[in-house]
Formats: C-alpha cells, sequence, structure tokens
C-alpha cells in the first residue's frame, strides 16, 4: 500500500504545527515563520517518540521509598554562571543557553570550559563541539580571551553522529555544543538548522546525555526571520533554558534562567563584556541606576526583584504635547500594555490626562521589567514629566497599581528597602501594605526606620499629592 506523503506546516519559532498556512503563527505570534514540511510521519509523531525515549526505562516503584538523593553539580568555573544554574551543572543534565547573535554565547562558554579546566584540573573532561566556527576562530577568540595553552578537547563538527562517536570513545564529562542549529542528522533529508533536525539532534543528544550521566550545554540562536529553528522549540526537551539578555549598545549582559528543573527559576547572573570577554558583576544592585547631579522631572528610581537579588533601575518618563493626530506610546524595557493601563488609572483616578501627550518610558541600562511592581515608579515618573517636578534624587518607589487606583503591596518588601538604604536612598514610597509591622494599623503613614523615611500609600492619589507637596 503507497503512503500517501503529507504536508504540515512547522512553526520554526515555537514549532507549532498546522494543516495551512499561514503568515502569523497562532501559537506565539511571529510572522514568517511557518514552513511547510513533507512528511510521512507528523513532527508531533516525532515529538512523542523523541520524548518518550528521553527517559530512561525502569520498573514501578514506590514514590515514598525512592531514596531522595540531592544531585551532584560540577561547578561551571563562573561563579555568574554557577548561580543561574543553581549551583552548576548536573551530570545527565541538558541545558539550553540561548541569546541573539553576537551576545556572547560562545565567549561564556568557551571562559567557562576554561575556567573549569584550571580549577578542576584532570578531574573533569570538557568537550567544545562548535559547529559554527573553524578550530581557528575557536582558537583566535581564546587568544582574545587571554586563554593560551589549554588543553580543552575542541571539535569541529555538525554530523550528529561523527559527534556522538566521539562522546562515545572520550567520554566527556561536559559537552558544549555550538551550535544546535548547525548540527544535522543523516536520519533525515531536511536541512540543518529546520526544526526537524534541530528537534530531532537535541532528542539524540538529550538521550546520550541521561543514558551516560554526561552534561550537555546547547547554544541556540534566538532568530527573528524564521529562517532557522528559533530555542523555543527546544525548551521542553531540555532540564535548563537559559536566556542572554541584553542591549549590544551596553556592555552589560543578563542571563537568565526561564526553566530550570534543578533549582530556581528567574534567577539571574550579570556580566559586563569588556575586551578581554566576559567579566562577572557580582554585586549589580546599582548597574541601573543613573546618578542625576541634579534633580530632574521624569525620572523615578525602583527597587526590582530578579530571583534572589534586588536591583535599583531608574525609569524614566517623556511627556511631550503631541504634534500629530494620534498621541504615540513607546516603553523601552517596560511592557506597552501595562504603560496604557497606568495612563488610564492617571486620568481617571488623579485627573490628569495624557491623551493630547506622546508619552515615552524607558528603563535605564537595558532591563527588562516585567514585574508589576514597577507600577507606582512609572506613575510617578510620568506624574513628575506631566507636572515639570522632579522627585527628590534619594527617593525610592515600588508598588502595583490596581485598575480602581490603589495600591497594592508586593512580595519582599524589607528586602527591597533594604538594599536601597544600603545605597544611600533615604525616603521610599511605599504601598502601606507593605509597612514594617511597627507602623502596622489602618492609619499608619509610615515614619524613620534606620535612617530610611518610610511613606506608606494605598492609593495612587496619594503618592502624587506627596510630590506635589514637595518643594
Ligand atoms: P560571541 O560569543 O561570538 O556571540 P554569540 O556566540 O552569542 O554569537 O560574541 C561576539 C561578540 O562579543 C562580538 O560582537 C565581539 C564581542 N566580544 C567582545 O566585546 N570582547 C571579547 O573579548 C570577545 C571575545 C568578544
Ligand atoms: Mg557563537
Amino acid at each position: 500500500m503507497a503512503v500517501k506523503s503529507k504536508s504540515i506546516f512547522v512553526c520554526s519559532a515555537c514549532g507549532a504545527e498546522l494543516l495551512k498556512w499561514q503568515g502569523q503563527c497562532p501559537q506565539c505570534g511571529e510572522w514568517n515563520t511557518l514552513q511547510e514540511q513533507r512528511s510521512y510521519q507528523t513532527a508531533s509523531a516525532q515529538k512523542v517518540r523523541a520524548q518518550a525515549s528521553l527517559a530512561p526505562r525502569s520498573e514501578v516503584v514506590i514514590l515514598g521509598e525512592v531514596e531522595a538523593q540531592e544531585c551532584p553539580r560540577w561547578s561551571t568555573g563562573i561563579q555568574e554562571l554557577d548561580r543561574v544554574l543553581g549551583g552548576g551543572v548536573v551530570p545527565g543534565g541538558v541545558v539550553l543557553l540561548g541569546g541573539d547573535p553576537g551576545i556572547g554565547k560562545s565567549t561564556l562558554l568557551l571562559q567557562s570550559l576554561a575556567a573549569l579546566t584550571v580549577k578542576q584540573g584532570n578531574t573533569l573532561q570538557a568537550l567544545y563541539v562548535t559547529g559554527e566556527e573553524s578550530a581557528q576562530q575557536v582558537a583566535l577568540r581564546a587568544n582574545r580571551l587571554g586563554l593560551k595553552d589549554l588543553p580543552i578537547p575542541l571539535l569541529a563538527e555538525t554530523r550528529l553522529e561523527t559527534i556522538l562517536n566521539v562522546i562515545e570513545s572520550r567520554y566527556p564529562n561536559i559537552v558544549v555544543v555550538d551550535s544546535i542549529q548547525t548540527m544535522f542528522t543523516e536520519t533525515l533529508t531536511s536541512a540543518p538548522g529546520s526544526v526537524a533536525q534541530v528537534r530531532e539532534c537535541a532528542a539524540a543528544l538529550t538521550r546520550m546525555a541521561k543514558i551516560k550521566g554526561i552534561s550537555v550545554i546547547l547554544v541556540g540562536h534566538v532568530t527573528k526571520d524564521g529562517t532557522l529553528a528559533g530555542p523555543r522549540v527546544l525548551e521542553h526537551i531540555v532540564d535548563t533554558v537559559l536566556y542572554f539578555e541584553g542591549d549590544t549598545h551596553s556592555s552589560f549582559r543578563l542571563v537568565r534562567a526561564i526553566k530550570n528543573r534543578f533549582g530556581a527559576a528567574n534567577e539571574l547572573g550579570v556580566f559586563s563584556m569588556g575586551e578581554r570577554g566576559l567579566k562577572e558583576v557580582s554585586n549589580p544592585s546599582a548597574l541601573f541606576l543613573n546618578r542625576h547631579a541634579q534633580p530632574v522631572p521624569g525620572s523615578a528610581v525602583m527597587a526590582t526583584l530578579e530571583g534572589s537579588r534586588t536591583l535599583l533601575v531608574e525609569i524614566q518618563a517623556l511627556t511631550d504635547d503631541s504634534q500629530s493626530t494620534g498621541a504615540r506610546r513607546l516603553s523601552v524595557g517596560l511592557e506597552s500594555s501595562r504603560l496604557a493601563l497606568l495612563l488610564a488609572v492617571l486620568n481617571r483616578h488623579v485627573g490628569l490626562s495624557t491623551g493630547q501627550s506622546d508619552v515615552f518610558v524607558n528603563a535605564v541600562g537595558g532591563v527588562k521589567i516585567t514585574e508589576p511592581a514597577a507600577d507606582l515608579a512609572l506613575v510617578l515618573a510620568v506624574y513628575s514629566s506631566l507636572m515639570n517636578r522632579p522627585l527628590p534624587t534619594q527617593l525610592v518607589v515600588f508598588g502595583e497599581v490596581g485598575l480602581s487606583g490603589e495600591v497594592r503591596p508586593v512580595q519582599r518588601g524589607q528586602e527591597r528597602i533594604r538594599e536601597a538604604a544600603k545605597l544611600g536612598f533615604t525616603q521610599a514610597i511605599i504601598p502601606q501594605l507593605n509597612l514594617p509591622p511597627k507602623f502596622k494599623g489602618a492609619s499608619a503613614k509610615g515614619g524613620m526606620i534606620d535612617g530610611m523615611e518610610l511613606i506608606g500609600v494605598s492609593r495612587v492619589e496619594e503618592a502624587c499629592d506627596w510630590v506635589k507637596h514637595q518643594t
């Protein structure tokens, strides 16, 4: 019986499958990422097969009788990277390091293997598989990083079967695959970088990692144009997903854990890119702070939580009379839907309309803030710009704002206050319910604590009023 080949359309960004072509992927919203795939077996069947074979077969056991052991970890040699991984790489664990091309993924991993080789000596064997650059190019980078004469085994190869053979014979502890989009397996006919190839290669490497207890780090490029399958296609296969963020115009780079089966997600590692590679920034709380000599309108400092860390970030707002019929709203590093909502709150509850103004907001230093605790700082920055009234330079603000203008408490308020106090801030506008127990009570408005004046507010009007009455 002849098997009829079927065409399906697979999104190269998220791996969604559709029977018909569309301009926009209905699952992830990316444009022009759907590609035709002709196969006897649908990609989802391949996915199920790949996942099914990832877990080693074994007997049924009773959960209560399983001896839970802390998994051992190998340090990557770089503390900030260990921190996002939850203490280091786990034997048999697979990590995906995603990020834009040129952000520093290869640099970070080469530095990490070098540090690891120096630190662990002969106890840990590494293997760096490069499919993107030749061995000479990697050596040039190593020279630039000042990492000469290091015994790091290097394999310039893109064929999966060869790589698996080399791993089989050398049996390294840690394997870096740079990048997964350049790898291909002969069992599939599609081109390297296609969804099917990327998935199959990652699944095969993951199977190998689980069976042999080898740590694998896969590099994945984030591509916007959909010509290569993005790392999101792999997020469900791997144990840990790290994303490299940062503005290529600034030297700061953040590595964030999006998913981690072996540690806390949302942990953050901070680096700065210099002439000789990435340097760790172990105390980044003041990194995104831009201290002004004179108070300026439109600037508010907020304390935000990133994993176990508190960062102080300056939020800037600029409002200007609109020159066109539709007022413009632009936000960098903050969610634009949140901005629209907060402008509506400002209009309805404070009586300040921005309908005729262009509003631009920015989180300084290329950080992305998704926490609602930024709301109050954003509102006050816009208020300050609209009223042309600067906030005190030693003021820090945090709090979530609701649709009815109420200011809601945020988690770990004490930590945020403590970090701000450490950096010399002396005043804080915070949600009333975040006031320390000492000030508790419905009428509590705040007070002094360890040299910090706390101003508790329960509504946005109160916060704006406080700013209005500053001289
Ligand atoms: P790279 O690690 O090649 O990025 P990726 O692997 O994510 O594509 O980083 C490349 C960029 O980093 C490149 O633009 C040059 C810059 N860079 C430095 O600024 N300093 C350095 O020491 C190195 C090695 C690279
Ligand atoms: Mg690279």
